[in-house]
């Protein structure tokens, strides 16, 4: 079943003739959690907004439920929100800022006490409950906002930037946390977030947005190893895909470097690909193991331009045959700059896009 299903749904602010948000369409099923993540001004919020009902959809349809949701006003469309400047009640404690829409639907007395204290065990704020709005950080706000969308029973939970303002430790301890909770409580949420590490790790779906336009909606496996166009494999992953420009050779595809010429092939099956086909080869840098002796894999001679260890993995900057490639190493597969190096990609790492329109054509050889 779907909660939440968006058909054709895009936004043009006043007099603008571009869209914010163009042609989205997505489904969200009973008790799923997504993540909207793209970069600033991809129509995130905006999205989110026409969702809960503080902005109009231009074009396009949203139901919540089996209800079409369009025009009805917030209230009545049983969404919990957090949002940025979704400011709590400064005359009001952080108790019952939590409890105003249990307050507000008379739940018994012993059922809000028992979901306040839940959700703000789990948000770190018990300590804050008899505190006052204004007396708090921006951090504790933010989590008492939270809170008071977490605490409700909804058919939608709309979060956008949920965790803004709060230090990296702080967030993976509460990402773990919210994420089990929303789950236990198959919460149906869509959280916006520019943060991929984030919409990873809290979401069973991604929906990868650029220009107002959905580019992949799909889960992290899919983003990772089965990347719908150029945009979304250079997106998504740190350090982001190589990507170069190729062509298919008789068994297989040449990667081109700069002054494209041929800089390695790789051998494997090309499947339908014209000769002529425009080719982007994709590789992923956590998939190139730099040392060789991967079975199967196709291994070319590198030569090591930087090595940078970070603490618990490296990355590293290759030439191969003029293309400059990074690969992330192991405390083993660590070579210093100026050596070269048998360096290892396995068939299954390399993908294939039409270089006029980005559009995968093949991942894995
Ligand atoms: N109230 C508004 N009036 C006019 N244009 C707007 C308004 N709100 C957003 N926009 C425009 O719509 C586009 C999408 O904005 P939106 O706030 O949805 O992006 P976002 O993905 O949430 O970005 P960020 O990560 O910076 O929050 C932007 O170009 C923005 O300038
Ligand atoms: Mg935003």
């Amino acid at each position: 079943m779907s909660t939440l299903i968006l058909d054709d749904v895009s936004k043009i602010y006043g007099k603008d003739t571009r869209r914010s948000v163009d042609g989205v369409s997505m489904s969200i099923k009973d008790g799923e959690i997504i993540a909207l993540l793209g970069s600033s001004g991809c129509g995130k919020t905006s999205t989110l907004r026409m969702i809960a009902g503080f902005e109009d959809v231009t074009s396009g349809t949203i139901r919540i439920g089996d209800k079409v949701v369009n025009d009805l006003k917030p209230s009545e469309r049983d969404v919990a929100m957090a949002f940025e400047g979704y400011a709590l009640y400064p005359p009001l404690r952080v108790r019952e800022n939590i409890a105003f829409s249990l307050l507000k639907n008379r739940t018994p007395r012993a059922e809000i006490d028992k979901r306040v204290g839940a959700v703000s065990d789990m948000l770190e704020i018990g300590p804050l409950l008899d505190k006052y709005p204004p007396s708090l950080s921006g951090g504790q706000q933010q989590r008492v906002s939270l809170a008071r969308a977490m605490v409700r029973n909804a058919s939608a939970f709309l979060l956008d930037e949920p965790m803004s303002q709060l230090e990296p430790q702080l967030r993976a301890l509460l990402r773990a946390r919210i994420k089990d909770h929303m789950t236990a409580h198959r919460m149906t949420t869509v959280i916006v977030t520019h943060d991929q590490t984030e919409a990873i790790a809290l979401s069973d779906r991604v929906a990868v947005m650029d220009k107002g336009l959905l580019q992949q909606f799909g889960t992290p496996d899919d983003l990772r190893e089965r990347p719908a166009n150029l945009f979304v494999a250079s997106f998504i992953g740190e350090p982001p895909m190589n990507i170069f420009p190729g062509a298919r050779t008789e068994n297989g595809v040449v990667v081109l470097n700069e002054r494209g010429e041929a800089a390695f092939g790789i051998a494997g099956a090309t499947g339908g690909l014209s000769a002529h086909d425009g080719l982007h080869v994709g590789i992923r840098p956590h998939r190139i193991h730099v040392g060789g002796g991967v079975p199967g894999a196709e291994t070319v001679q590198g030569e090591v331009l930087s090595s940078h260890w970070l603490g618990d993995h490296s990355h590293i900057g290759l030439s191969v045959g003029g293309c400059f490639l990074i690969a992330v190493g192991d405390r083993d597969a660590t070579p210093p700059a100026g050596s070269v190096v048998p360096v290892s990609i396995p068939r299954d790492a390399v993908h294939l896009f039409d270089s006029a329109s980005g559009a995968a054509i093949q991942h894995g050889l």
